[in-house]
């Protein structure tokens, strides 16, 4: 096994940039729900945005737990336009789908290299795409299914908007 390898450390530095890319996205989310007057969507994609930014520093933690060097790389700027609240929640999926995938060969790499502390920190991000991924998709269809109905979407907002943040127990074992 090793400590860690040059290719994994790059690697988690680039996710560091991806986790805050998707914080910066998020953001940009809300501001466009905000806009329009989706205040609910709004609150539960500020949310989202600083659990993107909890998920950077997670890896940022590990990177100097390791006694590595952490590198901040530059950010896209995120996309701002959209047409439709759908549309908004649709491109997190994509995002998330996305982030899935680079944890899936972030995940191989570590494998490939040896580097099982790192494997083992990015379980945690296995399973919180899978969670991740299910409550956008769950949101996507509810609005497929409100569609324009103005009551119903006024229904949908004030439901996102009801999210609480991630509870801040430890978890069970
Ligand atoms: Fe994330
Ligand atoms: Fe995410």
């Amino acid at each position: 096994m090793n400590a860690m390898t040059p290719k994994v450390l790059e690697a988690i530095n680039r996710q560091i940039a991806a986790e805050f890319g998707a914080s910066f996205s998020y953001l940009a989310m809300a501001a466009w729900c905000e806009r329009h007057k989706f205040m609910g969507a709004g609150k539960w994609l500020r949310m989202q945005s600083a659990e993107e930014h909890m998920h950077a520093m997670k890896l940022f933690d590990f990177v100097l737990a390791r006694d590595h060097v952490v590198r901040l790389t530059g950010i896209d700027e995120p996309r701002t336009a959209f047409v439709s609240i759908v549309e908004v929640f649709e491109q997190a999926l994509s995002q998330e789908q996305k982030v899935s995938g680079q944890i899936d060969e972030l995940y191989e790499l570590a494998f490939r290299e040896r580097v099982f502390a790192a494997m083992a920190e990015l379980q945690w991000f296995i399973t919180e795409q899978v969670e991740e991924e299910k409550s956008v998709r769950e949101i996507v269809a509810k609005f497929h299914m409100v569609k324009d109905d103005p009551a119903s979407l006024l229904d949908l907002d004030r439901e996102l908007g009801a999210r609480q943040p991630a509870s801040a127990a430890p978890p069970a074992a």
